[in-house]
């Protein structure tokens, strides 16, 4: 009876050492092992995969929470760990079509499945996903509609579907209350900008609607939250002109509207967007003079605003903007001298007005611009000489001078033979 008795405690010693072995064991590998339901879904979505890394790697293990590029975490329903809340597989040369089986996955809160090679559409399996915050399918061949699927996933924060070859008429699309960022950008999307995009999202911050095939004015942009940072809509069919609207995004930092079919004049309102650091609106229709307010836009890095129909002088206030890189106002229409004084610009490293209608001497402030890499001026009415300072411009690349009327060009090449990387002196034009 008493031998018994120890052999049975000692017995029941083991159980207990072995359980608290499994246990921690069981702990230290991944809190859980996967669910069964999110195994299988997942085991599924390889299934349908005819390349790509995951494919074999997901073979060798039996707990999907291990598995390369999936995160599970709690699911919010006691304490317990095994539930699919991450799909993070970008660049992994992933084939084939996006099986319906993640539309099983429903905790899942985040999906990025960019850069592979996924061609198909988006399962209509997907619009159960309702804790879906960030999904990035970006660069893939993905195809079809995807308003029906999306729309309804109220928690999504940051929504990248550009690159593929989405094509729809968005109009109806919006409803995202938590929207941050909305990019889709390089598809084939048509139809006019969808309003309610602006006006269901309080808090968005980047919108890039650039590279498709929309149509109509920017009236879709009229409730966009002053919480914009970054609009992008270029190279799309947009027309009509800038609302007035728009001069109220004072948070926005790029904007770019290149390549469409706008008009009308830039408003002095112009001056309310003092976070600007890009302004890109090359290749439109614009007319006018450009305002001169840049001196409240002292952060911009950027005006790219070539192929337009400008009219009138140079903003002088453009001198004003200490931090700008790029000054590119080519193919306009643009009088008067050049009467910038660009001391206050050390920053600039393309200066571009060729194709105007600018007289008037080379200002001598421009052999300030150290950096300058991209000086070009053809095709203008400009007199006088060249002037020795420009011997300063030791970082020049590019000078393009042709078409104008200076006077004795050959005095400047003595000093331009300082600027050892110029290769483009000075009749050759230069195109970008
Ligand atoms: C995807 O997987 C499902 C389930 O295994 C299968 O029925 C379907 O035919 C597959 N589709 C393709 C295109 O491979
Ligand atoms: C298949 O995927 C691997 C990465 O897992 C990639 O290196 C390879 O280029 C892919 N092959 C094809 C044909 O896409
Ligand atoms: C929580 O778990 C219990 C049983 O484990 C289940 O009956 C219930 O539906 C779950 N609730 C949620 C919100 O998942
Ligand atoms: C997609 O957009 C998100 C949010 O802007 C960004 O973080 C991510 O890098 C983008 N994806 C790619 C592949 O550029
Ligand atoms: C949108 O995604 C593309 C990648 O396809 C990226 O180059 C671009 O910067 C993104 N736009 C924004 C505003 O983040
Ligand atoms: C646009 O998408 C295509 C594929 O659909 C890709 O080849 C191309 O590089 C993308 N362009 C940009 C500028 O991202
Ligand atoms: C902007 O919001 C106002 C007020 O809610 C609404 O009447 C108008 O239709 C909205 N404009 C657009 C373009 O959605
Ligand atoms: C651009 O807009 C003008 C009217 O402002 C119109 O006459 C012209 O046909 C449009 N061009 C294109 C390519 O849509
Ligand atoms: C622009 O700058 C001037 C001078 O600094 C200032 O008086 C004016 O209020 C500014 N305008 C806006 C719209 O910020
Ligand atoms: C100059 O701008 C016009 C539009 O104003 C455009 O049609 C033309 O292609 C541009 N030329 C060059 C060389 O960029
Ligand atoms: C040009 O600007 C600099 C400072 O950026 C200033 O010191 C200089 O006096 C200005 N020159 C003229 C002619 O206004
Ligand atoms: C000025 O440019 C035009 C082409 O736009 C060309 O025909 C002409 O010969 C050029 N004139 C000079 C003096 O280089």
């Amino acid at each position: 009876m008493m031998v018994l008795d120890i052999v049975t405690m000692t017995f029941l010693k083991w159980v207990f050492f072995a359980c608290f072995l499994c246990s921690s064991l069981g702990l230290k590998t991944s809190s859980q092992s996967c669910d069964p339901s999110d195994y299988l879904a997942l085991r599924e979505f390889s299934g349908n995969l005819t390349n790509g890394s995951i494919v074999t790697a997901w073979s060798n293990e039996a707990n999907c929470c291990q598995w390369d590029g999936v995160v599970c975490g709690n699911n919010g329903n006691g304490s317990t760990g095994n539930r699919v809340i991450k799909l993070i597989l970008p660049r992994k040369g992933l084939k084939g079509i996006i099986s319906q089986s993640l539309g099983r996955l429903d905790k899942l809160k985040s999906l990025d499945l960019s850069c592979n090679h996924l061609q198909g559409g988006l399962p209509m399996e997907f619009s159960s996903l309702k804790q879906l915050e960030v999904v990035d399918l970006s660069h893939n061949m993905l195809s079809g509609r995807v308003s029906g699927v999306l729309s309804g996933l109220l928690s999504m924060q940051s929504l990248n579907i550009s690159s593929n070859l989405f094509k729809e008429d968005l109009f109806e699309l919006g409803g995202f209350p938590n929207l941050l960022v909305f990019n889709v950008s390089n598809n084939s999307f048509t139809g006019r900008i969808p309003p309610h995009i602006c006006s269901s999202s309080s808090g968005i911050r980047f919108l890039d609607l650039s590279m498709n095939h929309l149509v109509g004015n920017l009236e879709g942009l009229d409730n966009c939250s002053t919480s914009l940072q970054q609009l992008h809509l270029d190279s799309n069919s947009l027309s009509g002109s800038l609302p007035d609207s728009l001069y109220s995004l004072s948070a926005l930092q790029q904007f770019s509207i290149s390549n469409n079919n706008l008009s009308g004049q830039l408003s002095k309102e112009l001056s309310k967007l003092s976070s600007l650091r890009t302004l890109v609106i090359y290749g439109n229709r614009f007319s006018g003079y450009i305002p001169n307010v840049f001196g409240n836009l002292t952060q911009l890095e950027q005006l790219v605003a070539h192929s337009n129909m400008f009219s009138g002088p140079l903003p002088s206030t453009l001198a004003l903007c200490t931090e700008l890189c790029i000054l590119d106002l080519r193919n306009n229409s643009l009088t008067g001298p050049i009467d910038l004084n660009f001391t206050g610009m050390p920053s600039l490293g393309t200066l571009d007005l060729a194709s105007n209608h600018l007289f008037g001497p080379l200002p001598n402030s421009l052999s300030d611009c150290q950096k300058l890499k991209v000086l070009s001026l053809a095709k203008n009415e400009l007199t006088g000489h060249i002037p020795n300072s420009f011997a300063k411009l030791t970082s020049i690349l590019v000078l393009t001078l042709s078409n104008n009327s200076f006077f004795d060009l050959s005095g400047a090449l003595s000093a331009l033979q300082q600027c050892k990387n110029l290769y483009s002196y000075p009749h050759k034009e230069f195109h970008w």
